[in-house]
């Protein structure tokens, strides 16, 4: 497995499993899939309270009692701030909700707690107040947030005792705007424009580690790209690369996305055990500046 430091100094591996879509499997293929990735390294669990309206949160719990998993053995991560037609980061709902994902994970403390997707009511100064309430009482030990541009992080960061560890973004080869405006900077393409306000840069500068969520799925996880035509060349590339390394094309997304020297988490989604070992494969590979760009380009991307 590859690691990645944060900035507290704490190690997490850099590939994590996302359980969005395990609410619905059997819980034997469930203990399955938790058994895998531990075996493999994988050992960072992404949740959110409205996975399976919960029931992810609690597959996942039952399946670390019957695989006799011991807690300090993972990093769990848990997101909140959604509710049905309006996202709510009013300290009552923050503080709510985290207890009731604990109950579900069947644990004392989730490792890091994320805000889901910005909350335009949102009063900084009443999100800390709820993280301190959380961190002091050691149900939340570090903090951190999903979907925010750079402008909304430094504002919920300046009224933060605690460090924003994380910002959790689409990316993939598949979805890379955030890449994209960087390298067609100071251009008048269409490509230069800036939807995330130089989120990359902002976090690189500031320490915060970007989670990649559906690294496989195109638009706004309408399937996965190499079920789309327009990714042909993409999954071609990938492909070919693959054989020549020994790695799937999930695989060789993985290797893509570890390149970066952002040091991006990769949150991967699958619900099937071997996927997570062809993925955890990908750690031992490093991939060159020249195939980064050519998968790059082979996504579609033209460079200036
Ligand atoms: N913060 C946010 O707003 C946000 C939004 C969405 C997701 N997330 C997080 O990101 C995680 C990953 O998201 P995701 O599940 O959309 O990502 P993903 O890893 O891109 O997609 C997973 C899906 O791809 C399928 N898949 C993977 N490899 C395959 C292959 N070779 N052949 C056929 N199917 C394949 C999986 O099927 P199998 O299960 O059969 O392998 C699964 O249905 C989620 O679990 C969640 O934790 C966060």
């Amino acid at each position: 497995m590859k690691y990645i430091t944060l900035k507290n100094g704490m190690q997490v591996p850099q590939l994590a499993l996302g359980c969005m879509r395990i609410a619905n499997k059997d819980q034997k293929d469930v203990d399955a899939l938790i058994s895998a990735a531990m075996e493999t390294g994988v050992t960072f669990f992404d949740h959110a309270d409205i996975y399976g309206k919960g029931v992810s949160e609690e597959k996942f719990a039952a399946a670390v009692k019957n695989n006799g998993i011991a807690r300090e053995d993972m990093i769990v991560q848990t997101k909140c701030g959604i509710r049905p037609g309006l996202y709510d980061f009013s300290k009552e709902h923050i503080i709510a909700s985290a207890e009731k994902s604990l109950k579900r994970l069947n644990t004392e403390y989730v490792d890091f707690l994320l805000l889901h997707r910005p909350d335009t009511l949102m009063e900084p100064e009443e999100v800390a107040e709820a993280f301190t309430q959380l961190q002091s009482q050691g149900k939340v030990r570090y903090f951190g947030v999903s979907n925010f541009n750079a402008g909304q992080m430094a504002l919920l960061q300046s009224a933060l005792s605690q460090h924003l560890f994380f910002n959790q973004l689409q990316f993939g080869p598949a979805h890379t705007g955030m890449i994209d405006a960087g390298i067609n900077a100071n251009t008048r393409l269409d490509r230069a424009l800036d939807r995330d306000g130089g989120i990359l840069e902002y976090t690189r500068l500031n320490k915060v580690n970007i989670q990649a969520w559906s690294p496989f799925q195109w638009g706004m996880f309408q399937g996965l790209f190499w079920e789309n035509p327009v990714y042909d060349k993409l999954t071609e590339t990938l492909d070919k690369m693959g054989e020549e390394k020994g790695l799937t094309r999930e695989g060789m997304v993985a290797a893509w996305i570890m390149r970066h020297p952002a040091n991006i988490q990769m949150i991967a989604g699958t619900t099937t055990a071997d996927r997570v070992r062809n993925l955890a494969a990908a750690a031992n590979v490093t991939i060159s500046r020249e195939e980064w760009y050519e998968i790059y380009r082979a996504a579609g991307n033209q460079l200036p």
